[in-house]
């Protein structure tokens, strides 16, 4: 007997048995994967909340009143970018009603784009992007990690180069869709980057502090920051398999701190800061007898830009 949901999604399992069925009791919140009719896209934030029934389960019948204070609830993103967020993806996506599905989100060239990081193209003619993570293209993304533990802002501007940079004329992206590119996988950032002593025993170094708290410091003010309640310098690569591939929360799942707007600004920027650099020692190289190749020069100035740059993460506010 197919079991349906409370909330009036048609997410129904043929067994019968959904571990979310009482969407009042405690697990509202449990992880269930989409189920045959139930429309997921490519983006793993807002799959993540439907499989988790901050949305409807099913996908459909989505609107801004549903997905605002969901991201605010699921990711404790702030209202200001909630609402930037949701009404900016809305005006990308040209539906002409206020209702989508999570599939609208994959018709190619209006929010979906190029050279995502874990997702392929749209084939040629396509209508519709496919909406499942490639998992070739995930194991080409971590291996940009440089410590092999965490991605941090490096990390991920070095993806999206290497992304980008597999298209002829170098990028495959316009200029708004490049900057939604960084925009994504900068709140993946900020959202993600926990506390972890464990990680932080492993090497990996904390997130710099603040410019406030820089300051205090130089007044010798500041106590020596805590591993256990401040944030490392890049997102656990284990975290970021489970929510890219499964689109599952990590197990315990409670937002660290608010996401704001300021914070993907900051690290959008600096992403795209370090991008320009990489392309530029990319060019350097390009045209120097001692380079190879176009990507060997690419990875050189990685190597180069690693040394150089220290923090990563913009800072949280
Ligand atoms: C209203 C909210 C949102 C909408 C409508 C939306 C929509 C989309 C769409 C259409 C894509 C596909 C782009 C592509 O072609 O790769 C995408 C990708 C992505 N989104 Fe979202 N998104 C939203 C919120 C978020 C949030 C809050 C995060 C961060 C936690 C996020 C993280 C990502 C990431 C990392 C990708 C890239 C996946 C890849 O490169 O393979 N999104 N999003």
């Amino acid at each position: 007997m197919s079991q349906t949901m409370l909330d009036g999604s048609s997410h129904s399992h043929a067994d019968g048995k959904c571990p979310a069925a009482d969407i009042f009791g405690p697990n509202r919140h449990a992880f269930c994967p989409p189920q045959d009719g139930d429309l997921r896209s490519p983006c793993p934030a807002v799959n993540t909340m439907a499989n988790h029934g901050y949305i409807p389960r099913d996908g459909k019948h989505l609107n801004a009143d549903i997905i605002i204070p969901a991201l605010m609830e699921c990711y404790n993103i702030s209202k200001p970018f909630a609402l930037v967020l949701t009404y900016g993806s809305l005006h990308l996506l040209q539906q002409g009603t206020k209702e989508f599905s999570l599939h609208d989100l994959a018709r190619h060239g209006y929010i979906e784009h190029n050279a995502s990081l874990c997702h392929a193209d749209a084939g040629p003619g396509e209508e519709y992007a496919p909406v499942h993570p490639d998992l070739k293209m995930m194991q080409e993304f971590f291996a940009d990690s440089a410590g092999g533990l965490v991605m941090n802002t490096e990390d991920v501007a070095r993806a999206r180069v290497r992304r980008e940079s597999s298209y002829p004329g170098g990028s495959g992206l316009d200029l708004n869709h490049a900057v939604i590119a960084c925009g994504e996988i900068s709140a993946v950032l900020n959202i993600f980057n926990h506390p972890d002593p464990q990680l932080v025993a492993r090497g990996v170094p904390l997130q710099p502090p603040s410019t406030f708290s820089w300051l205090f410091g130089l007044l010798g003010l500041a106590r020596s920051p805590d591993p256990e309640i401040t944030p490392t310098d890049g997102v656990s690569i284990n975290v970021l398999r489970r929510w890219l591939q499964e689109e599952r929360l990590p197990e315990g799942w409670k937002p660290y701190h608010e996401t704001t707007l300021r914070s993907i600004l900051l690290t959008t920027n600096k992403m795209r800061s370090i991008m320009r650099k990489l392309r530029a020692e990319a060019s350097v190289d390009e045209v120097n007898p001692s380079s190879t190749t176009i990507a060997s020069g690419v990875s050189a100035g990685i190597a180069a830009t690693k040394d150089e740059t220290s923090s990563s993460t913009g800072t949280v506010s």
